[in-house]
């Protein structure tokens, strides 16, 4: 019993009627050295087929972009707006990553890994066990006197804060990860439902790397 208590999953329903999994409280502690998962980190394209378990998943989306204090984040994030949102998409769906509860909350009863997976040499995308899809919510930043920032290099310096916290954790946990700019986001955004302003930036496959 014990060894199976990692895998169970809080699955329920929100008053709207939609699928919830409270993930297990992210672990912070331990983990390898820094200076050793700078050492392993490196991008992997060769997934074994097993799924992440929900202790693992939990501290990745954790680590990726989680709350680390009274309203804050584990990566920085321009003006504090703090508008990377994460979805994982795995078998059994598409799931938006909701930080403040730390739980999933899902978007899509489908399997669409592979719409992360644009070109056909990508295809290790769609057979990773999970992939951690990046958007960011243009909406959240705000016009500056006159000024109107460049919006989507905000986006992707943020998403690079973050990308690089699931590079590290990745190594940390033995697990294999690829940052991957070749998706399209008008395959993405109907799957995932996104609102008008979002736009997906980034999707990182995870698994257990094959060697
Ligand atoms: C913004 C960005 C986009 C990338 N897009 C892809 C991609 O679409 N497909 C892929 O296989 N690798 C992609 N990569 C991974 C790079 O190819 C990889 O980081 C680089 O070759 C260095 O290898 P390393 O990560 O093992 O150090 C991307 C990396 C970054 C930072």
């Amino acid at each position: 019993m014990k060894k199976l208590f990692p895998l169970l999953m809080l699955v329920g329903l929100t008053s709207f009627g939609q699928e919830k999994i409270t993930l297990p409280s992210p672990t912070k502690f331990g983990g390898m050295p820094l200076m050793e998962a700078l050492a392993a980190r490196h991008s992997t394209r060769k997934f074994q087929t097993e799924p992440i378990a929900e202790q693992k998943l939990g501290d990745l989306l954790w680590a990726a972009f989680g709350f680390n204090r009274a309203n804050m984040r584990t990566a920085p994030s321009a003006l504090n707006k703090q508008g990377v949102e994460l979805y994982v998409v795995r078998p059994d769906g598409a799931w938006r990553y909701e930080p403040q509860e730390h739980a999933l909350l899902k978007v899509n009863n489908d399997d669409v890994r592979g719409k992360t997976a644009a070109m056909k040499q990508q295809a290790f995308a769609a057979n990773a066990p999970m992939s951690i899809v990046f958007v960011f919510d243009t909406n959240v930043i705000p016009t500056i006197g006159d000024r109107k920032p460049n919006v989507m290099e905000w986006a992707k310096l943020d998403t690079g804060f973050a990308a690089q916290n699931v590079y590290l954790a990745c190594a940390s946990m033995g697990l294999g990860t690829c940052a991957r700019g070749s998706f399209k986001h008008d395959d993405l955004a109907p799957v995932l439902k996104l609102a008008e302003g979002k736009v997906v930036t980034l999707c990182m496959p995870v698994g257990v790397p094959e060697d």
